[in-house]
């Protein structure tokens, strides 16, 4: 079968992509090349693979800032060739790191400076890429910056919020704006359901110094490259949003997919009344047993009018009027995205424990004629995690040009190399191959050092650089004398953007292996 026939074959029937372990399919060729699993606290990457750190939690990025903790979704905006600008996201913080975990105003005002995100100018000199150390691009946003709603309504009696926190993955429109996703905002917040009742036991306690609304989090963010200004896109609705992926519709309207990565959640699909902008158009969410996209607008769903005061109600809690028109419950949708190859839409579903889905799997979802705008879908699952296929909990993914698809894992800390994760070792860097002799293969290209996840990844323009985060190593040190990690320095564990090259990555990247 050559490698149209075989892309041909994955579009149309899927079937190799059903099978639990195309890992060990009858298109894997003999010599194994990926890495063994590895409880090492080290960053360790296939042969033919190399690294560098391209910068560190801590370091300088202007007179003023510094790049901020636990560094996640990275996306690129191009500027010329050799230059463009990265957002890398910094979702949350670690208080045995920051501050320490006494709960006072101003260990918090220091744990509120490190997330957010952080814009950085890079340069490529020497086929190396730097980061340009007083460029004016270079900005911070973080716990304190004031981002207006783009909405009619007032969110809680204001029309912005203040800071952004728990920003995990994200995306890039069509018109270049970095997408940053709050995900785990109640670990900051606390939460409050439609009635108002309140749930304050938030993890990091903000709350406690500072009772700003649970409400005025939990959006996509829009960001422009250039300026630093941002907005929070009130339109995709308020869950724990994972990321964004957005596309154009056949009729040229922009069309973006988000994932709710919580168990039992669900995947929305926006359809923007524009070509250029996601602030007006109209909300669904799937239902895979009818394979349909199911409106959320109150104009389409009496017993949403019912239910909600109005739409900014809807899009407040839309989780909850999800339900009532029958979304599917889902097993953590995180990262989504597009095949390059055949524009089908990729949906990691990182697992489900309380419904024994351990390993996860990745869905996907083919929408009619092919069009984002449609409304109406099929979807098979692509590839199921598991011992045999040597990966769990797939999370983040990117694809290279030849359809390759690059993803990470995230099992949980306290579940490495246990129960059912036991022998998987630390969690890694994939690829599966789609064509040429390891077709259906899944490779581990690199293991993360120990309690850390690999996130992010995101290719160069020119897919000879993968840049890669490297978050929350140490993450379960006890105490900074007592560390689980010591990664990249052999010191205090420090999350970091690396860069991976090599004759490996090119052969992928190229289709040549
Ligand atoms: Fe922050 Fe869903 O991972
Ligand atoms: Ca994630
Ligand atoms: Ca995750």
């Amino acid at each position: 079968m050559n490698r149209r026939d075989f892309l041909q074959f994955l579009g149309v029937s899927g079937v190799i992509a059903t099978l639990p372990g195309c890992s060990t399919s009858h298109f894997m060729s003999s010599a194994p090349l990926g890495l063994p699993p590895s409880l090492e606290d080290k960053l360790i990457t296939a042969s033919g693979l190399d690294y560098k750190i391209l910068i560190r939690w801590g370091d300088q990025i202007n007179s003023q800032s510094k790049f901020g903790y636990n560094n996640d979704f990275i996306a690129f905006h191009p500027l010329e060739e050799n230059r463009g600008i990265l957002w890398v996201n910094h979702e949350y913080v670690n208080p045995t790191f920051i501050a320490g975990y006494e709960r006072t105003k101003k260990n918090i005002d220091k744990e509120r400076l490190e997330v957010g995100g952080s814009l950085l100018e890079v340069r490529k000199e020497k086929e190396e890429w730097k980061v340009v150390s007083d460029s004016p691009y270079n900005r911070r946003l973080d716990g304190f910056t004031k981002i207006p709603f783009a909405w009619k309504d007032k969110i809680q009696g204001s029309n912005h919020g203040i800071g952004t926190m728990g920003n995990c993955a994200g995306g890039y429109t069509p018109w270049g704006t970095f997408l940053t996703c709050e995900e785990n905002y109640d670990m900051f917040w606390g939460e409050r359901d439609r009635k108002g009742i309140k749930n304050e036991d938030s993890w990091l306690k903000w709350n406690k110094f500072y009772p700003l609304a649970p409400e005025h989090y939990g959006w996509v963010v829009e960001i422009e490259p250039l300026t630093g200004k941002s907005k929070k896109l009130i339109s995709l609705g308020r869950c724990a949003h994972e990321c964004a992926a957005v596309t154009k519709a056949k009729n040229d309207k922009v069309v973006a997919y988000t994932g709710d990565d919580a168990n039992d959640e669900h995947l929305y699909k926006f359809i923007s009344n524009s070509s250029d902008s996601l602030e007006k158009g109209k909300l669904y969410v799937a239902n895979l047993e009818k394979g349909e996209w199911i409106s959320l607008d109150i104009n389409d769903q009496p017993i949403l009018k019912k239910n909600f005061k109005n739409q900014t109600d809807i899009q407040v809690y839309v989780r909850e009027a999800a339900k009532m028109v029958g979304a599917t419950p889902l097993a953590r949708p995180e990262d989504i995205e597009f095949d390059p190859l055949t524009g089908h839409v990729f949906i990691a579903l990182t697992n489900n424990k309380p419904k024994k889905n351990y390993h996860g799997s990745i869905l996907k979802i083919m929408e009619d004629n092919n069009d984002p705008g449609s409304l109406k879908f099929k979807h098979e699952t692509f590839l199921t995690g598991g011992k045999e296929q040597g990966f769990a909990c797939p999370d983040n993914m990117v694809f290279d040009p030849q359809g390759n698809l690059w993803f990470t894992t995230d099992m949980s800390g306290t579940d490495v190399n246990r129960g059912p994760y036991e022998g998987l070792g630390n969690n890694g860097l994939y690829v599966f191959i789609r064509s040429g002799n390891r077709q259906g293969e899944v490779i581990r290209v690199a293991t993360a050092p120990v309690d850390a996840e690999l996130t992010g990844p995101c290719f160069s323009p020119d897919h000879k650089t993968l840049f890669l985060s490297v978050q929350h190593p140490g993450e379960f040190s006890p105490s900074k004398d007592k560390l689980t990690s010591s990664w990249p320095d052999g010191e205090i564990p420090k999350p970091s953007v690396v860069m991976l090259t090599g004759p490996l990555l090119e052969k992928i990247v190229t289709g040549k292996i």
